[in-house]
């Protein structure tokens, strides 16, 4: 017999729940698709200006390991000036390649084999992955609708073990747009000082909330020392495509985050350096801008499925509404697929997102408004051939 060549944690990882549902998207004409999870618009003009610009001034070699200067300095200044929590610039902060990059930066930090991470599920389905391929164990934790997709407490203080090493969270969340609540995160908090935690708190969409501001983890009284925060630029400036984000952290584990970065990324992509930095500079009325869309679109979908027999969490955060399916003999996978066959939209199914998400569907409106309306239609004759 010959030897496997994939090492055993690679050959096990099961692929993600959406990569199989879009390949299907992928075969059909005419589907409006609430599955994405990225913004639909395209990177505001100015700050693909400033990639362009970049790029003719002949910027086309490496930057320091941790990014360009200005940019560490510029978001320093962002991140204490939004969320009222200060990182230094020359030591505190890594540019990565995405929160994707700096997730696997984070895990493979401070994971030794076998120890365990608690997850709050639904979650980003690259969580559980992240922790296996760094060595650790992923220990899903289920949130409920009726906590309002907060973080179970009790759930995660009964899951610690000797073998726990970190909290992994990500609020405003995907995929039920959650915000988490201070009182929450205090409480969170408070059971990673009881048994020394680090927790990692990726705040990808900090800036799409539309109800009581976002609360940066590491703001908290005393959080900071044990906090790695993770944040970018794909969701709020609708960059995705530039693949830009970054890791705040004391230096102490700062540093260990940028010794994996520096041996296999060498540094973020020095365009997509160039036009974050003017993303933070000048893009605040994107953002707002961009927001106020998606709040438009958010109480289109959410007040649009409610009526239509789907009860909806109203989601306080992101660019998802994630409707619980109240039909008979349909879980959320057939939900999905049925709907994709015979009426063309695409949602997601929600247990694509872990423990916590079976018997729910993502439906993403970071989708032209018109389309979100047509899908609504197109959802009402569904429910009712099978309601
Ligand atoms: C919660 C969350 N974290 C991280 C990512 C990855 O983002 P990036 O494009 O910065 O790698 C996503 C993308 O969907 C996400 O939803």
């Amino acid at each position: 017999m010959t030897k496997p060549y994939l090492a055993q944690r690679v050959a096990t990882l099961k692929p993600s729940g959406i990569r199989k549902f879009f390949d299907i998207v992928a075969t059909m004409k005419d589907v409006i698709s609430l599955g994405i999870g990225e913004p639909d618009f395209a990177t505001p003009d100015s700050i693909t200006q400033a990639g362009i610009a970049s790029l003719q001034r002949g910027e086309t070699h490496y930057t320091s390991n941790s990014g360009l200067l200005e940019l560490r300095q510029t978001l320093a200044a962002h991140l204490e000036r939004h969320h009222g929590v200060s990182y230094d610039p020359v030591s505190e902060i890594v540019i990565t390649v995405g929160v994707s990059e700096a997730l696997y930066l984070a895990m493979t930090a401070i994971l030794n084999p076998g120890e365990e991470v608690l997850i709050p599920t639904p979650c980003f389905v690259a969580y559980q992955p992240e922790v296996i391929l760094a060595g650790g164990t992923p220990v899903e934790i289920p949130s409920r609708m009726e906590d309002n997709f907060q973080p179970n407490l009790e759930a995660l203080r009964g899951a610690v073990t000797p073998r726990t090493k970190a909290i992994l969270i990500g609020y405003p969340n995907n995929p039920t747009g959650a915000v988490a609540s201070r009182d929450t995160l205090l409480e969170v908090l408070k059971i990673a000082e009881e048994h020394d935690l680090v927790v990692i708190s990726d705040e990808i969409y900090d800036r799409l909330v539309y109800g009581p501001a976002h609360v940066s983890f590491a703001a908290l009284p005393g959080a900071r020392e044990r906090t790695i925060t993770l944040g970018g630029f794909s969701k709020d400036y609708a960059m995705t495509g530039w693949r830009i984000g970054y890791a705040a952290a004391p230096a102490e584990i700062l540093q260990g985050l940028l010794r994996i970065h520096q041996f296999t990324i060498m540094s973020a992509p020095t365009t997509a350096q160039s036009a974050a930095l003017v993303a933070l500079q000048i893009g605040e009325s994107y953002v707002e801008e961009m927001r106020a869309e998606y709040d438009r679109r958010r109480k289109l979908i959410v007040g649009g499925l409610n009526r239509l027999g789907l009860p909806t969490f109203e989601p306080l955060g992101a660019f998802y509404a994630f409707p619980k399916i109240s039909l008979a003999d349909m879980d959320d996978e057939s939900f999905a697929q049925l709907l994709l066959e015979e009426e063309r939209v695409a949602v997601v199914p929600g247990s694509a997102f872990g423990a916590g998400g079976e018997g729910f569907v993502r439906c993403s409106y970071a989708t032209a408004y018109e389309k979100i309306e047509e899908a609504l239609h197109r959802i009402e004759r569904f429910m009712h051939r099978h309601g």
